[in-house]
């Protein structure tokens, strides 16, 4: 296991300059367990304040990153980790999912029983950033089991003879979820309401869809081809996808849909690699959004947004 090497970092490398300010990370080290970096990552002053502080010192309580889907809440933690140097380990938790499952089991190998250690214990054992991604999914009473080792108490390993797993002092627990834990709003299927007692263990930070600013600087960086003209105009398609799912506009349209980072930049990346097509704007909004609507009238209201956007280059059949 490589060995870690303490080191401070500035401000600078998440892309703010002319701030006074030490973090706590590693040398690097080529740790496998360490996220890669994303170099077109754009971080967000407010949100990367919390993490930091977080990382820095948890103060015995988990972090719950609530926010809708495809803002950048995963994205989040494991490219502040990617730049401090900070091994992580990752769980991406359903509806199924039971607290063994991240503590461990026995496992048959070459013909004997072997100890293998979950996310939880590694984590914990090695001080190591614990992401529980989609934790609203899971049974409250398998979370509860969680609640010890929220408030820095040790894990026993009941299956492995009582063994006692003290958390190392980098041990950090980060969740994320699309509801605060208050239960499903009928937005996302499978979202459990959660015990207030285990609330209770989380400092928690609500993210949404990044700004404007954010966003462009976002498609300058991984779509650079696309005019900026352009890619103004596709945030602003995405915004008012937002605002009209979320029923903030004062149109009448339902939307089942709405329009994430992630929708975003894939929108952006296949308009560049298909810049053959009639129109690759559409063509790609096609692929990356519209052909999950749930009925054509969704699909076409999408679509006259686009064209009033972007004039009738957008339409196909123009
Ligand atoms: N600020 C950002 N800069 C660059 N890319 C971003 C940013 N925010 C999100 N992304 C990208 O958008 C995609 C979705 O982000 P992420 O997986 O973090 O979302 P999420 O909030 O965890 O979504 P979900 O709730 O569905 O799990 C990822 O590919 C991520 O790299
Ligand atoms: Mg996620």
């Amino acid at each position: 296991m490589a060995n870690l090497i303490e080191k401070t970092y500035s401000l600078d490398i998440f892309g703010f300059t002319g701030t006074n300010f030490a973090i706590k990370g590693f040398e690097p080290c080529n740790h496998p367990n360490v996220p890669m970096l994303k170099k077109e990552y754009v971080f967000r002053r407010e949100t990367l304040r919390d993490v930091v502080n977080f990382i820095d010192c948890s103060f015995g309580d988990g972090m719950l990153i609530v926010g809708a889907t495809g803002c950048g809440k995963t994205s989040l933690i494991e490219q502040v980790c990617a730049r401090l140097q900070f091994p992580v380990q990752s769980y991406t938790c359903g509806g199924s999912t039971e607290f063994m499952d991240l503590v461990g089991q026995w496992t048959l190998q070459n013909g004997s029983t072997v100890w293998m250690d979950g996310v939880l214990t590694k984590a914990m054992r090695e001080g190591h950033v614990l992401i529980l991604n989609e934790i609203d999914l899971v049974d409250p009473a398998e979370l509860a089991n969680l609640n010890g080792v929220l408030e820095g108490s040790p894990l026993v390993l009941s299956q492995k003879n009582g063994e006692i797993v003290y958390p190392h002092d980098n041990f950090r627990l980060v969740a994320t979820s699309n509801s605060n834990g208050s239960g499903s709003d009928g937005m996302y299927v499978g979202v459990q309401r959660q015990n207030l007692a285990f609330l209770d263990r989380f400092l928690v930070i609500e993210v949404d869809y990044a700004e404007r600013d954010v966003e462009l600087e976002i498609l300058s960086r991984i779509a650079p081809n696309i005019p900026k003209t352009i890619q103004e105009r596709m945030v602003e398609l995405a915004n008012k996808v937002r605002t009209v799912f979320k029923g903030e506009d004062d149109t009448s349209v339902e939307l089942s849909v709405t329009f994430s980072t992630r929708t975003l930049i894939r929108w952006a990346i296949q308009t560049q690699r298909n810049q053959g097509a009639p129109c690759p704007l559409s063509y790609a909004l096609n692929r990356a959004l519209l052909n999950r609507c749930s009925n054509a009238e969704e699909k076409e209201s999408i679509n006259t947004w686009a064209i009033a956007l972007f004039g009738s280059s957008f339409d196909p059949e123009a």
